[in-house]
């Protein structure tokens, strides 16, 4: 096999990111702005990374609409998270998301604001007053296009503080040395084919989820698991990976997000017979109640029979009473989406949903620096050179179920927090390591056996057949021979996997390249999130498991650790003291 330094060019940063998501541009800025040489590579242009369909808002105890603390923050988000968060991450995350929201405000970020100039503020599922008394309004939000706004600003500082871009490139593997740090990455340019390395001090990864492992899901074609794909491939742990989030509101047939924002304006969900449900499962917060719940609750109601339409598949999200003018105004894409994607005039009539796959609580494991942190002569060592940022990280301030608006906050507050330990590392003073001979070998061997395949699979078919055997087998609701077969099954298409190859080989676009080198980050992942649920024997959070029908402390109190090689399991445990107050103990979860 070619040495690195024979076969093929490098380049030289202080940092390189991967990914120019919400993480990634909030850690590029932190870095350019310190003076550092920094690369972000993304598969997309910038302004396009799947943050930019994140809606509703970012949650922050500003307190503009109502008395609000980051205290009441803290303990909703553990709770939401089923006490499977650890807390010293939860209670660094609220405490700092006034200072990031701010700092985005004076970044330009277009918030809409209330009469008295300040940053409106909307309710979102779990968020409350005085520890769960009742809602409050805590989403920070610019109308129903926060992600989109956050990422344009965020875009233009980077521009501003001369950050390179490096636009359509994937990374396809890390480059460790023999110590195991981490010393770059091989990345792909997708328009010429060209291959590089790009060599690092520090890599961060910032790559977003995996929600194209499933079939109906409200991610872009782009989130197809490639930071957790490198990572395991790398020979590092994924945590927690069993814990996925349905969002309750994705178009019915067509899974675009409808935000939760639509119920923070006051919006209701009804079965068939026209009630509003939610008041049955959720007294307090009804609608309002965090997403595990919401999701569970309506496909109970579709199960029993309550479900609307022909099929009755679905139920409807009625937002007509709030007006048309307060939807136009709050709400101006979710006209659009419910017009475009399920033929409604939302002022006029309810728009069909069904819980659909959102978001990833788990990922690559880190410290609350960023750190990538994997087990090491029987504890917990922090990877040198390798930082992860974002939904492919698991810090782990989501736990077993993420309260909506902490998506958007988690990337501003660990991207920044990420920045901040790499500029206080003193990267500018330290030499690049070496590069070992062998670095590029997994990468450029992986492109030379799909060059090389004669298989008779199909990229596409294989990929299509994870997506839809993950959908089937590892629902809103679980059973283990479910969870078992599905195992069984994945692991088959892993094989299967092996022999995929292009059609033509005369004439493979660069494109389809790309598609083959994802479909390895979509198996690594999937093969995580179905063994590592088929194993967890409780119900907890996102994890509803029909046989085990209740939360087990006792025994599951602890992070899941998958490892690709020989597809194993460890176990670490919960984080369970704060950084200065008392432990939230855990507790039944009712609303
Ligand atoms: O519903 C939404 O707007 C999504 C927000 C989130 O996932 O945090």
């Amino acid at each position: 096999m070619a040495s690195i330094k024979s076969s093929i060019p490098s380049r030289r940063f202080d940092a390189v990111i991967v990914g120019a998501g919400g993480s990634g541009m909030r850690a590029s800025l932190q870095l350019a702005e310190a003076g550092l040489n920094v690369a972000v590579l993304s598969k997309v242009f910038p302004t396009r990374s799947h943050t930019v369909a994140a809606q509703g808002g970012i949650g922050a105890s500003l307190g503009n609409m109502s008395e609000d603390s980051w205290y009441w923050h803290m303990f909703d988000t553990i709770k939401g998270s089923d006490y499977l968060g650890d807390q010293d991450a939860i209670e660094f995350m609220c405490r700092e998301a006034p200072k990031v929201v701010y700092e985005l405000e004076h970044f330009g970020m277009p918030f809409d604001r209330n009469p008295d100039g300040t940053i409106y503020q909307r309710p979102f599922g779990g968020h409350t007053a005085n520890f769960g008394e009742k809602p409050v309004q805590r989403a920070c939000a610019a109308a129903d296009r926060t992600g989109h706004a956050m990422l344009h600003t965020l875009y233009q500082r980077n521009v501003r503080a001369k950050t390179h871009f490096f636009v359509e490139w994937m990374a396809i593997d890390l480059v460790r040395d023999a110590e195991g740090d981490v010393v770059g990455v091989v990345a792909l340019e997708m328009e010429t084919g060209e291959v590089m390395v790009l060599e690092a001090k520090t890599t961060v990864f910032a790559t977003g989820g995996a929600g194209r492992i499933w079939a109906a899901s409200t991610n872009a074609f782009i989130n197809t698991g490639d930071g957790m794909g490198m990572a395991a491939r790398a020979g590092l742990p994924l945590e927690d990976m069993e814990f996925w989030q349905f969002h309750p509101t994705g178009v019915a047939g067509a899974g675009v997000l409808i935000t939760e924002g639509v119920r923070g304006e006051g919006g209701i969900l009804i079965n068939s017979e026209g009630e509003r449900f939610m008041e049955r499962y959720a007294p307090t917060l009804k609608d309002l109640a965090p997403r595990d719940f919401v999701s569970r609750s309506m496909d109970q109601e579709i199960k029993e029979g309550r479900g609307c339409g022909p099929k009755k598949d679905h139920v409807l999200l009625d937002l007509r009473h709030i007006g048309a003018d307060t939807i136009r105004k709050r709400l101006p894409s979710i006209l659009e989406i419910s017009h475009k994607f399920a033929n409604v005039d939302a002022t006029k009539e309810p728009i069909p949903v069904v819980p659909t796959i959102h978001y990833q609580m788990g990922g690559i494991p880190t410290n609350i620096h960023g750190q990538v942190v994997a087990p090491k002569n029987g504890g917990q060592e922090v990877v040198r050179g390798l930082y992860a940022i974002g939904e492919c990280a698991c810090v782990s301030v989501h736990g077993a179920n993420r309260l909506g608006t902490n998506s958007l906050l988690d990337l501003l507050v660990f991207g920044r927090a990420a920045g901040n330990h790499i500029v206080a590392s003193k990267l500018r003073e330290q030499s690049h390591k070496s590069l070992p001979a062998d670095g590029a070998d997994l990468a450029l061997s992986r492109l030379a056996h799909l060059e090389a395949s004669t298989g008779s699979e199909r990229v596409q078919d294989v990929a299509n057949d994870i997506r839809k055997t993950m959908q089937h087998y590892c629902g809103v609701f679980r059973t283990q021979e479910l969870l078992d077969q599905g195992s069984k099954e994945i692991m088959q298409l892993d094989e299967r996997r092996k022999h995929a190859s292009f059609k033509d080989k005369s004439k493979v676009f660069n494109t389809a390249r790309v598609e083959a080198l994802e479909l390895d980050n979509l198996i690594e992942t999937a093969k995580a999130t179905i063994v590592s649920a088929a194993a967890r024997k409780e119900s907890r959070g996102a994890h509803a498991h029909r046989d085990f029908e209740k939360r087990d402390d006792e025994h599951w109190m602890k992070h899941t650790l998958w490892f690709s090689e020989g597809n194993r399991l460890d176990y670490k445990s919960v984080v369970m003291q704060p950084l200065t107050v008392e432990t939230f103990k855990p507790k039944a979860r009712t609303f």
